[in-house]
């Protein structure tokens, strides 16, 4: 799983962090990322409609690799999956998360904001976490001072990040691909701006990821 999961970060520099209150405006905003380049999309659990676009969005959208986002709880990880999830994110890393993530039949990628939490996954064997919320817990400068005492350990910082400062943590070796909502701006949804969408996944997705060594 670990390396289906290197292989769907491998994919994109940025990841956009999605929340729909419609099964609709999911669809529509997918293929607007997707024709902007961005094709794997992470959809937040955090609307009562959040898996019924999830699933409309691997039925309708072609060309995208969609997973789950703010999945808190073990049951999260069950609906995702019988929604169609190609992957599951977590902000945190609890232990009963980690269990149902590990036995999950897709990659889970926990979320770590401290030195010993990292250090915790990687005990597990994990080498990739979430990042998160990455501004607030030190940004760029907390990640950089991470590559010396643990090598292996791989990154998706989000939270706080935004076209002005995705190259920062991108140029880190051990950043896999950066997360973020700018690319699709409530405002734009409400209005149903789809030509802005595109523009902001074009600019996102001809960031460069450096490839994690
Ligand atoms: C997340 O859950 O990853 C964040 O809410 C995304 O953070 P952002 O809105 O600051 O990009």
């Amino acid at each position: 799983k670990t390396e289906r999961l290197a292989a769907i970060l491998s994919q994109t520099p940025v990841i956009p962090v999605l929340t729909f209150s419609d099964a609709q405006t999911g669809v529509a905003t997918s293929k607007a990322l997707r024709d902007g380049g961005l094709t794997v999309l992470e959809v937040t659990m955090r609307t009562p409609k959040a898996l019924e676009a999830l699933k409309a969005i691997v039925d309708e959208v072609e060309g995208v690799t969609v997973g789950a986002g703010t999945v808190l709880e073990p049951e999260h990880v069950e609906q995702a999956i019988v929604s169609g999830a190609a992957f599951l994110v977590s902000p945190g890393s609890s232990s009963r998360l980690i269990s149902a993530g590990s036995e999950a039949p897709v990659p889970f990628l926990p979320g770590v904001s401290t030195v010993s939490e990292a250090l915790q996954l990687a005990e597990r064997g994990a080498t990739f976490a979430k990042f998160f919320p990455a501004g607030p817990a030190g940004g760029a400068p907390f990640l950089r001072a991470l590559v010396a005492p643990l090598p292996e350990m791989h990154f998706v910082p989000t939270g706080g990040i935004d076209i002005g400062n995705a190259q920062d943590y991108l140029s880190l070796r051990n950043v896999a691909a950066v997360g973020g909502s700018w690319v699709a701006p409530p405002d734009a949804l409400e209005a149903k701006d789809w030509a802005r969408v595109t523009q902001l996944a074009k600019e996102a997705s001809a960031l460069k990821a450096r490839p994690a060594a």
